[in-house]
């Protein structure tokens, strides 16, 4: 059994509502079910958390190195391109993970393109729409030899 820590940062909790046209319509209610629907079938432990709060988003990560997890899959979103902070942690904790983006950030903004965590990351999934965090469980089970 392995244990997965998903974490999606600000604004992801309007997912659905929000800018459908470049985020789509499913909801993170419905992305989270999945997960979890995908790990207990296979017998593994998956949690999720959203923060629009960077504080909780590092304070969960710290806690990585009192009680650590087998994996992380993250979506910084905004944090992405603005967070040291977060950086800082999972370099400290040494989890390995795999940030998602729903959207392809390299085709947006040009603010969007630089990400402070890919660098550190095993993996990027970026453009794939929320089937992008099945694909990011599914390749960590792989990295797993789960
Ligand atoms: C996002 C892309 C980010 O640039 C943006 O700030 C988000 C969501 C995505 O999933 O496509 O909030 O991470």
């Amino acid at each position: 059994m392995s244990r997965i820590l998903v974490l999606h940062g600000p604004n992801l909790d309007l997912l659905g509502r929000r800018e459908p046209e470049i985020y789509g319509h499913t909801t993170l209610a419905d992305i989270d079910a999945r997960l979890k629907e995908l790990a207990a079938a296979d017998g593994h432990e998956l949690e999720t958390l959203q923060s629009n709060a960077e504080h909780v988003l590092v304070e969960r990560l710290q806690q990585l190195l009192e009680t650590p997890v087998d994996f992380l899959i993250i979506n910084p979103a905004a944090f992405s391109h603005t967070s040291i902070a977060l950086r800082d942690v999972l370099t400290a904790t040494r989890v390995p993970f795999i940030e998602v983006h729903v959207s392809n950030i390299l085709a947006r903004e040009a603010f969007r393109r630089h990400s402070y965590l890919s660098e550190l990351a095993t993996g990027v999934i970026c453009g794939c729409g929320a089937a992008g965090y099945e694909y990011a469980y599914r390749a960590a089970l792989s990295k797993l030899g789960a």
